[in-house]
Order: C-alpha cells, then sequence, then structure tokens
C-alpha cells in the first residue's frame, strides 16, 4: 500500500519537488512567534522543504503544517524534528548518567515519556539515541552516550528506539527515533570534537558499529551521518558505510539525514566544492540535507550535468516520504496537534516522578568511607557549599533545548524539602564555577551561564569555612556546570576546576566528613578527591528532579545502586583507558618492573572501573557454578552465582558477567561484558543469579570481518564491576 501510494505521488512530483523534500531547514530553537517570517513558510508554500526541526508548540507547528499541505502544490505535510536527548520538557539525567542505571526498563521508559512531551507539542522526529562509544573523556559528547562498551551500548540504543517509537509510528505518542552519529564519532582523536577518526575495521566491527547496529535492527526509522571521516571519507558521503554497510549488509530501510551542515563541512575536509560533495553525498547514500542547502542549490544541476541520475533523487525522495508516510501524516497531517494535550500531558507530576526515580538510579557512589552516608535526618548540622548547591541553572545538563531550568529543583530546595527544619543547613558558596574568564567565556552558551561573584575567590572561600567550622558534616556540591560537557565542549584538563578544587583543599583541613556531590558530564580525575573526601556521590547532570532526587539518596531514602558505563582515569596520560583492551605482549602484572606495558609514574589501573558504584549495604557473591565444564556446537551453559545483602540496607545490585576468549586466531580483549542483570534485596536475603551462554555470545568479527566464535576454552567471570569478578574455565567444541 505504501509503495503504491508514494509510487503514485512520485509520478505527479517535479524535480524541483522531488529535491525539496531532501531538504531539512531549521526554525531556529524557541520560535514562538511567526515563523512564516523568515522565508521558511514560503519555502514550505513552493514544496522546497521536506521537514523543519527547532519549531514545536501546537499552535506554530499547526501554522506550518497548514501552510504544507494547503498552501504547496501536492499537499506533502512536513515532518518536525528536534533534539531530544534526555527528555523533551521533564528532563531526565544526561544519557552517560542514565546508561549508569544499567535498567533498560527505567531507560525506555525515559524515551516513551519524552516521546509523549515532543508529540504533545507537535513533534514527529527526535535526534537520539546518541550510541558512539566513547573511550576518551576529554570529548565532551560523552556526556550524551552510553560509555564505552558495545553490548551495553547496543541494549540501551534498542531500548531507546522502543521507547520512543512505541509499537507502531502511527501512534499520537510515538515520535520517529533518529540514531547518531553514523559513525564512529566517539574515536575522534585526542577527544578533539570534529576531529579525525581512525581506526582499523576489527575495531569499528568489534567495538564501535554494534549499538547502532542494534537501533537498527531495533527498527530506527533514520539515522544521522556524523560529522568525522571513516576510513578517510567523510561519513556524509560516505558509499561503504550508508550504503554497503547500513543497506547492504545491514538491511536498513529508513532515511539517512546530515548532520547540521556535515555536507558542506565536506569541502574543509578536501573533497570539492558544494556541487561535488553533494553529488558525492547523493549518491553514497545520504537522504536528507540538515541546514546547508548543498542539496537545494545543486543537485538539479548535477542532474543535467550528468553527474548523477533521477534515480538517485528519487530514492532519497522515496524514503522521506516513506518516513512521513509510516508516521502517519498522510492521513493525518495534524495527528499530534492537540492544543489539550499540550496542556495536560507536559511536566505532569507523573512523568516529574519518573525523572526523579531515573535520577536516584542514575547516581554512583564512588567512596563512603566509615558509612558516612546516608545522612543523619535529624538533630545534625550540615556546611551546604559549592556554587552547584543553590544552583538551578546547572541542574539539567547538556542539550536541553525544551528543558526549563526555572522549573529543575536545586539541590538546596530538594535538602530542604526532604529534612525542614530537622537539620541545620549552613549554606555557603564557596567558590565560582571557575575564576578562568577565558574558559568562563567559552562555557557561556545555553542556560548554564556561569559569571563571577561579586565577592573575591578568597573571600568566598573563607564563607565556606566558616560555614563548615559550624556544622557535623560538609556537603560539596562541586564539578562542571552544565556547558562545560557536550557538543563542542573537549577539555584537556578533566578535573574539577580548579576554583572548586582550592575550596576543597580548604574545607579537607578541618578533618570534619567532607562529602562531595558531583556534577559531570564525563568522567573525571579525581585522585586528590579519592584521597581526601569521606564520600563522593557521582550525580552527573540529573535533570528536572535534580535536588529531589539527590535528597534522596543522600538521606537514604534511596541505596545507591548505579555502576560506572565509562572508566574513570587517575590521570589524562592515561586515555584512551577501558576495561576491554587487549592484552600486549608485555602484559604488566605487578610490582616495580621494566620493559613491561606499564607507565613509571603512575599505574595501569583506572581510578574506578567500568562497571564501578557501591552501595549503603554489603553484598557479597559466591563462586561461580558453572552447568558443565565441557561444551559442544550450540550447548548452552549456564554460569551462577548466589548473591546475599550482608549490610544494614535493603538494595540493588546490577551482577555484571563477563567472558574471556584467551586464545583465538586474533587478539582478543581481556574480558567483554555479555550479559547483566540487577537484583534488589532485601537485608540478609540472598538469590541465584543465573545467566545462560550459548556460542552466539562468544562471537567476534575475525581478520575477514566474519562473524564467528572459535572453539577452545573460555573465562566466565562473574562479579559486581570488571575489576570485581570470580572465575571459571569452561572449553567449548565446534
Ligand atoms: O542533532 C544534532 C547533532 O547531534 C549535532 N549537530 C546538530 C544536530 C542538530 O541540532
Amino acid at each position: 500500500k505504501m509503495n503504491a501510494f508514494i509510487g503514485g505521488l512520485m509520478k505527479k512530483m517535479t524535480i524541483d519537488e522531488k529535491i525539496g523534500q531532501l531538504n531539512l531547514v531549521t526554525g531556529g530553537m524557541a520560535i514562538t512567534g511567526s515563523v512564516t517570517n523568515n522565508g521558511i513558510g514560503e519555502g514550505v508554500k513552493k514544496g522546497s522543504i521536506g521537514g523543519i526541526f527547532g519549531l514545536y508548540g501546537t499552535a506554530d507547528v499547526r501554522k506550518m503544517q497548514e501552510a504544507a499541505v494547503n498552501g504547496s502544490r501536492l499537499h506533502i505535510p512536513l515532518i518536525f524534528g528536534l533534539d531530544v536527548i534526555h527528555g523533551h520538557r521533564t528532563i531526565f539525567p544526561i544519557p552517560l548518567g542514565m546508561s549508569a542505571t544499567w535498567d533498560l526498563g527505567v531507560i525506555e521508559q525515559s524515551a516513551h515519556i519524552a516521546a509523549k512531551e515532543a508529540t504533545a507539542e507537535g513533534l514527529n522526529w527526535v535526534f537520539s539515541p546518541m550510541v558512539d562509544i566513547a573511550r576518551d573523556a576529554r570529548w565532551g559528547r560523552i556526556s550524551e552516550g552510553s560509555g564505552e562498551d558495545p553490548y551495553l551500548g547496543g541494549k540501551i540504543a534498542a531500548a531507546m528506539v522502543k521507547g520512543y517509537q512505541g509499537s507502531s509510528l502511527k501512534n499520537a505518542d510515538a515520535v520517529m527515533a533518529c540514531v547518531k552519529h553514523f559513525a564512529l564519532y566517539g574515536g575522534a582523536e585526542a577527544g578533539r570534537e570534529y576531529n579525525t577518526v581512525d581506526m582499523s575495521r576489527l575495531a569499528m566491527y568489534n567495538y564501535y558499529l554494534p549499538p547502532y547496529k542494534a537501533a537498527v535492527d531495533a527498527g530506527v526509522g533514520s539515522i544521522m551521518s556524523s560529522f568525522n571521516v571513516v576510513d578517510g571519507v567523510p561519513s556524509t558521503v560516505n558509499k561503504w558505510l550508508l550504503t554497503d554497510l547500513l543497506r547492504s549488509q545491514w538491511g536498513f530501510k529508513g532515511f539517512v539525514v546530515s548532520d547540521y551542515t556535515s555536507l558542506n563541512e565536506v569541502t574543509n575536509h578536501g573533497l570539492g566544492d558544494l556541487q561535488t560533495v553533494s553529488a558525492l553525498a547523493i549518491k553514497a547514500g545520504l537522504d536528507m540535507d540538515m541546514v546547508g542547502e548543498g542539496y537545494l542549490k545543486t543537485l538539479k544541476k548535477s542532474l543535467q550535468e550528468k553527474k548523477i541520475t533521477i534515480a538517485d533523487i528519487d530514492r532519497a525522495c522515496r524514503l522521506v516520504l516513506e518516513a512521513k508516510y509510516k508516521l502517519g501524516l498522510f492521513e493525518n497531517p495534524y495527528k499530534s496537534l492537540d492544543p489539550k494535550r499540550e496542556q495536560t500531558e507536559i511536566m505532569t507530576q507523573a512523568n516529574r516522578q519518573a525523572a526523579r526515580t531515573t535520577a536516584e538510579h542514575s547516581f554512583v557512589l564512588l567512596k563512603n568511607e566509615n558509612q558516612i552516608l546516608p545522612l543523619k535526618k535529624t538533630g545534625s548540622s550540615i556546611a551546604l557549599v559549592g556554587p552547584l548547591a543553590d544552583n538551578k541553572r546547572d541542574m539539567l545538563g547538556t542539550w536541553v533545548i525544551g528543558g526549563e531550568w526555572e522549573k529543575s529543583v536545586s539541590v538546596m530546595e530538594g535538602i530542604k524539602h526532604l529534612v525542614g527544619e530537622n537539620v541545620t543547613i549552613n549554606y555557603a558558596k564557596g567558590s565560582n564555577i571557575t575564576d578562568d574568564t577565558t574558559f568562563m567565556k567559552r562555557l557561556n552558551f545555553g542556560p548554564g551561564m556561569v559569571s563571577l561573584d561579586k565577592q573575591s575567590p578568597d573571600e568566598m572561600i573563607e564563607d565556606a569555612v566558616k560555614a563548615a567550622k559550624k556544622s557535623d558534616v560538609i556537603v560539596a556540591v562541586v564539578g562542571e556546570s552544565q556547558s562545560m560537557s557536550g557538543e563542542s565542549s573537549s577539555r584537556s584538563d578533566i578535573g574539577i576546576p580548579q576554583s572548586q578544587q582550592r575550596m576543597l583543599k580548604e574545607l579537607a583541613k578541618l578533618g570534619k566528613p567532607l562529602v562531595i556531590v558531583l556534577f559531570n558530564g564525563r568522567p573525571l580525575t579525581l585522585t586528590w578527591e579519592d584521597e581526601h573526601a569521606a564520600a563522593i556521590l557521582d550525580v552527573w547532570a540529573p535533570g528536572t528532579e535534580a535536588g529531589n532526587a539527590i535528597a534522596n539518596v543522600l538521606f537514604g531514602n534511596y541505596n545507591p545502586s548505579g555502576k560506572l558505563t565509562a572508566t574513570f582515569p587517575r590521570s589524562v596520560g592515561q586515555i584512551p583507558v577501558y576495561y576491554n583492551h587487549l592484552n600486549t605482549g608485555r602484559p604488566y602484572t605487578s610490582g616495580p618492573t621494566k620493559f613491561k606495558s606499564d607507565y613509571l609514574d603512575i599505574s595501569n589501573d583506572p581510578l574506578y572501573p567500568f562497571g564501578y558504584g557501591l552501595s549503603y549495604s554489603k553484598f557479597t557473591y559466591s563462586d561461580v557454578q558453572l552447568s558443565k565444564s565441557q561444551l559442544k556446537g550450540s550447548e548452552m551453559l549456564t554460569a551462577s552465582v548466589t548473591v546475599t545483602n550482608n549490610g544494614p540496607y535493603a538494595g540493588e545490585q546490577v551482577v555484571q558477567l563477563y567472558i574471556s576468549d584467551p586464545v583465538a586466531s586474533i587478539s582478543r580483549p581481556v574480558k567483554e561484558l555479555k550479559g547483566f542483570q540487577k537484583v534488589n534485596l532485601q537485608t540478609g536475603e540472598k538469590k541465584t543469579i543465573t545467566f545462560s551462554i550459548t556460542p552466539q555470545q562468544l562471537k567476534f568479527y575475525n581478520s575477514q570481518l566474519k562473524y564467528d566464535w572459535e572453539p577452545g576454552d573460555f573465562y566466565i567471570h562473574i562479579g559486581f564491576n570488571s575489576a570485581d569478578i570470580k572465575t571459571a574455565k569452561v572449553s567449548w567444541a565446534k
């Protein structure tokens, strides 16, 4: 039915109208006035625009959709997109934080709530999930993904696609997802934004491509090409990537959109002028051009000059029209334009509650000496200090176009709300986010505007020290502000900014328990903090309900269960540092050695490994029990451990399964995540956790890029993080 409908429509379309469908324009960020004023309305009526992004709100979207449906010759509806990344109006934790929940249900629900809110404001399409594997915390966009692991990344990618797209794209509350940035964007050299990526096919297939593939397998409707080169050819014009791999090997049926002006930027990459690169792109398999107008301005000319064929344009046009068809926009172009929903379905109590719960699950307890946390709810005094303590602007994190920071809950508000007058709060800001004015200027983008306080840095620290002297415990809310991570936010020094470190150092001298509540969009280097703080609670950027969620965890209403999905290095010099590395020919084992793969001045171990995160309770696990020690062919192995909660609180634990393949035709990682289960245990309770393992989990891409497993011995590891595991050995014959 779809083929016949689109075929019939395309027969009526002129070349200009077909090219128009490939043109995505931006309606600005939060435009509420008449968008026809900036020329978009005219383009829509002419049929030279296929979609608009950055425009939402039922009144404005309706105006534009009416211009398309009533004003254009063929009445083709527009598709409306937006960067809805971790919630639309109700903001959830940044994706790196969300991944630390290791809870696919919670993650899928967050995407579904985002879809409900986005559609209630007229949107059909979101530029999410971002699934770029990242092993370099200098890269600011590590905050937007799910960390370093391909298996976990793939599971999260699929959960998000499901959450956004629902059971049918025609549903009133479903949006089309757009997996990005295809491909390998997280592998940018030196962690520098938009930088070169140069990687072996083996690394691509085994570590970087699986999450994009998982999104495709989950039925994602669209894909965004990345800014970087892949094998020397920019992704946006890379035929191997966009056609051979994506369509021929993976069977992707949706459409591919460029990143913002990434088509025009191919000229800077050195592949020719706009006409040349646009022709390359359409031939490579890029269907829609985001804002650059390369297609609009040059494709017709290239067709006349026989540089491209009408079949190239038809293919792209058909795919864009199919997306609109799948969304039900031809049946009802106004399907998401119900002003009642806009009033009733946005930032509901239920949505805020879900954001709060998700945030609580995302926090990672990095240290908790002498069980200083949870804090007492009555009869104590707290020095609440730090530039992020009484601060609403920085609660939401990066990419929050629809997010309203004014509606977020600060840490101060959350704590006061929870403990009322029962705990004395002595507040002092204590430091600026940064005292470095050059750095500050770079940060002043988005809601999290950073400025210098009227007081001098020394006066601010003095106030914090005074507050601390009057208090039993110090809670310092410090770290990265909203715009310190995300796009174009690479950092070479990934510590807490100096201004805040100075304050922490003065506070540490007082000898009182120092609890750090850490805001961060990336792994940070925290060796000093780990040595001197009594507790560190990593809260990422928690979203709208930040303060309430933080208070709930600090005071023990929720027992932290988050686990890191990206390794925390000891120093920038260790980067890239990730758990699933290869063995070397001279692996470091222990003690001071020479001529081993190590550093003279620092250990190889990270500060906090992948999968790490503490609980207020104490969990233990038994040895690994295997159902068999010798297997053959497609037999199934079960591996189990018994997990016991020996501590004083009920809580959750993420039980992690890793497998290693010590002898193979290529060097294989020392271990790889192959399964995980989140288990909830009351105090004293024990449960046996069982993983089923088949040869499917032993497969990898070999030198011929054949995906298969090789017989031999395997180590099955189960534990609470990638460095805290117990191991059993199994032999598996073909
Ligand atoms: O979706 C984003 C992308 O992640 C980075 N460049 C801009 C796009 C649209 O806003």
